[in-house]
């Protein structure tokens, strides 16, 4: 089992713009990536609310030991959904719970959909995760919004645990599953968002069309993959 481990990048705030493309193997089962903006961590804002902290002035070159505990975190661990399998339950339930309990789905479905997850092959899931506890997850597949029906594949059920948002995963994911998406040789992605256009127009998505999807007006948009600018 390979791991990889993401460069951080000193005055970048977010993770995705401290993960290192550059020498990603995107067939690895395993991406590890810094994350350096520690202090979004829920539990460290808790942490540093409780001892009355505030955010370190610049230029203060001495910091308190609490101070520099807070900047502790677990780097995101990112991994496919078909190499940990005890995971699956994890990802129905998000997704059930996020969308398919709006739209007429069942749990049962959902559980088999991300049971067929696969990385040679659509479905593909990936999975996010800090200190072995489940963050978030991401799947490419050959359907998603059924209005557009000649258009594949799709990016679908990006969904990060309220605890862990704000500081990066799910930017992070949609690389990951861009370069997974090229790995497999698909060259152009489709997504249909109600909510999240911001997150993929920062990402290099374009806007194609306003749709109505289960869920309500939602934006689809498009992202051709292009190698040369994945590095
Ligand atoms: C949308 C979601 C995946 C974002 O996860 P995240 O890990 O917090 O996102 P990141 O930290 O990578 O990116 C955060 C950036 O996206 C923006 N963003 C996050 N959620 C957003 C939303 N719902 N609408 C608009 N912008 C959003 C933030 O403003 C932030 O921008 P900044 O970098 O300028 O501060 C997460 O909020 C989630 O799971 N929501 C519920 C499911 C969902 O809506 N999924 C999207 C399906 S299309």
């Amino acid at each position: 089992m390979v791991r990889l481990q993401a460069q951080a990048v000193a005055g970048e705030p977010k993770a995705q713009n401290a993960f290192a493309l550059e020498g990603f193997a995107a067939e690895d089962p395993f991406c590890v990536a810094a994350t350096n903006q520690p202090q979004t961590c829920p539990a460290a804002r808790l942490f540093k609310k409780s001892f009355n902290l505030k955010h370190p002035t610049p230029g203060k070159k001495e910091k308190t030991m609490a101070e520099k505990q807070t900047h502790v975190q677990a780097p995101i661990v990112i991994e496919y959904l078909e190499n940990c399998r005890d995971l699956v339950p994890v990802c129905a339930s998000w997704s059930f719970g996020q969308w398919g309990c709006q739209a007429n789905g069942s749990f049962e479905l959902t559980q088999r959909e991300f049971q067929a997850s696969s990385r040679r092959s659509l479905p593909l899931t990936l999975v996010a995760s800090e200190d072995r506890r489940p963050t978030g997850m991401i799947s490419l597949s050959n359907c998603d919004f059924k209005g557009r029906p000649d258009l594949s594949p799709w990016l679908k059920s990006l969904y990060v645990h309220p605890f862990h948002r704000n500081k990066g995963t799910a930017s992070l994911l949609v690389k990951r599953l861009e370069h997974e998406a090229l790995r497999l040789g698909y060259e152009r992605l489709y997504l249909t968002t109600e909510s999240a256009k911001l997150l993929y127009t920062k990402n290099g998505w374009s806007e194609m069309d306003h749709v109505q999807t289960p869920y309500g007006d939602a934006t689809l948009m498009t992202k051709i993959l292009l190698r040369a600018r994945m590095a």
